[in-house]
Parts: C-alpha cells; sequence; structure tokens
C-alpha cells in the first residue's frame, strides 16, 4: 500500500477577508492557486474582537460549494431567499451556491475566541448552474470517535478505526467523495487513514506540530499531499490538532473573479451581470439539517 508524501507545504497568509476579519489563507493563495477540486482555504481564529467582529457581510457566490466548519464561537448565516442558520462551535455548513446565493456571517459574540474553516469546493461545469442547496449540522450532529490518545469528529466521509468500526459523517459532497476529518491527538500518537489513493487531499495543522514522513508541518502551515492509499501522521510531543481532507478533482478549466468560479470568461461576465441587474439568485434553496 503507497503511503502519501507531502507534496508541497505552505505557510498560511494573514490576509483581511469579508468587512475586516482576519484569516490564514493557504489555498487560494500565490504560493498555491488551487489544489483541484479545492479553491480556498481560510483558517479565521482570533482572540481579538477587532479582528472578527466585522464579519462577512452580504456578498454572492456562483459556480461551487462554501463548506465552514467552526471550532470556536458563534457565527449567524443568513441568505437573500430568507434561510437563518447558526453556525456553532463544532457545527458545520454545506452550501451549495451552484446558481447563486447572496448570503452574509456575521459574528454573534462581542468577545472571546472565534475560530474556524472555509472551504471552497468546485463544482463540474454539469453542476454550476444546478438550484442551490444546504445541509447544515449542528455541533451534536458530527460524529466523534474517541480512542486512546485519539479524538477524531467526522464531518463528512467515512473513519475506519483500528478494529474495521465505520464512522461516517453527515454532509455528503457526492461529486467530490469528500473525506474532511478533525483530528486531535495526544503527545506522540499517530492518525491513521487508508482511502482511495487517486484523491486529492491535504491537512492543515491548527495547533501543535506533525510530521508525515519525518517531515515536520506545524501550526498554521499547510500540507498538500502526493497520491496513496494510506496517511499517517504522527503528532510530535506536544500533541497536535488538524483537519485532513480529501476529495476527487474535476479536471475542467478554472476561470475564478472574486466569488464566481467558472469554466469560461463569458460565463463569468454573465454572473457579474446577473448580479448587477439582481438576477443572480434564480432558485429557493433545497435544505437539510440535523
Ligand atoms: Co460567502
Amino acid at each position: 500500500m503507497s503511503m502519501r508524501k507531502i507534496k508541497q507545504l505552505v505557510n498560511s497568509s494573514e490576509i483581511s477577508e469579508g468587512a475586516g476579519v482576519t484569516v490564514f489563507r493557504s489555498i487560494g493563495t500565490s504560493s498555491l492557486r488551487n489544489l483541484d477540486p479545492f479553491l480556498m482555504l481560510d483558517h479565521m481564529g482570533s482572540n481579538n474582537p477587532d479582528e472578527y467582529l466585522a464579519g462577512f457581510p452580504e456578498h454572492p457566490h456562483r459556480g461551487f460549494i462554501t463548506l465552514t466548519y467552526m471550532l470556536e464561537g458563534h457565527m449567524e448565516h443568513r441568505d437573500s431567499m430568507g434561510n437563518k442558520g447558526q453556525l456553532r462551535s463544532g457545527g458545520a455548513q454545506w452550501m451549495k451556491a451552484a446558481s447563486g446565493v447572496i448570503h452574509s456571517e456575521m459574528p454573534k459574540q462581542a468577545e472571546g475566541l472565534m475560530s474556524g474553516f472555509q472551504l471552497w469546493i468546485n463544482l463540474p461545469a454539469s453542476e454550476k448552474m444546478t438550484s442551490p442547496e444546504y445541509q447544515e449540522f449542528s455541533p451534536e450532529a458530527i460524529p466523534e470517535v474517541k480512542i486512546e490518545g485519539h479524538k477524531i469528529r467526522v464531518i463528512s466521509g467515512t473513519y475506519l478505526d483500528a478494529n474495521n468500526a465505520a464512522t461516517t459523517g453527515p454532509i455528503v459532497d457526492d461529486t467530490t467523495s469528500l473525506h474532511y476529518f478533525d483530528v486531535s491527538l495526544e503527545s506522540n500518537q499517530r492518525f491513521h487513514h487508508n482511502l482511495d489513493g487517486s484523491l486529492t487531499g491535504f491537512i492543515y495543522v491548527i495547533k501543535g506540530e506533525t510530521q508525515i514522513d519525518n517531515q515536520t508541518i506545524a501550526s498554521h502551515q499547510f500540507a498538500a499531499l502526493t497520491d496513496g492509499e494510506s496517511l499517517e501522521v504522527k503528532a510530535m510531543a506536544n500533541g497536535a490538532h488538524f483537519i485532513f481532507v480529501a476529495g476527487k478533482s474535476i479536471n475542467e478549466p478554472i476561470v475564478q473573479h472574486g466569488p464566481f468560479v467558472m469554466n469560461t470568461r463569458e460565463e463569468i461576465d454573465q454572473a457579474i451581470a446577473d448580479y448587477q441587474n439582481g438576477t443572480l439568485v434564480q432558485e429557493r434553496a433545497q435544505f437539510t439539517s440535523a
């Protein structure tokens, strides 16, 4: 069985997003424009309200999926179709913007830690202009596997423990066979996972230090992985907290203009025109939540 190694190590860049929220961006920077099917990864993590209170006021999306996973804090999501949802510590929201969503994500706390991820997942041409959909899950709806020295929250995909007991996350992203795990390891523990060797995979370290194949990945660092059926991530002496994500490549041209990601320049021009004349949001969204 071939082991995954580090293909590219990326130091996340601290940037200001939304109305002035500090985020650490890895995918979607000049070091790593995209990692098919992933278009962007932002890690928001701050104790300082000045770095998150401005939030993400109303803005559009077309042509892809946003997946928000909160580690700590409380945000309220609203869209122009009248949908409203709460994103709390440990909860997740998969939003297939597809043909168009206009939404906002605003903090519902005035102090304390706000931490979480937003991952953008591309859609194939055949799905880009379909109806928006949501899958929204409270912290309690995300299964947690606790084995000695390990805690694995399974947001999407199936995790098999050493006894082959399966735990499957509630978010289903069929197009990419998405895997999304939040992994905490105590000192010197190792996380093992076997998966389809051709899925594009990465880890992002939130806290502590890890090693893959004796190469170190520090806090706020991102590692794109080689293909391979097997992954082993080792925590260093102080333990580690990271996410592991994998998904199937789409292999289509990517033309991005800010929050619009399509296949051609003409489709981008259409998205901009639709947004300007108020016809970006064409359909009501379907909802799955728990
Ligand atoms: Co958004």
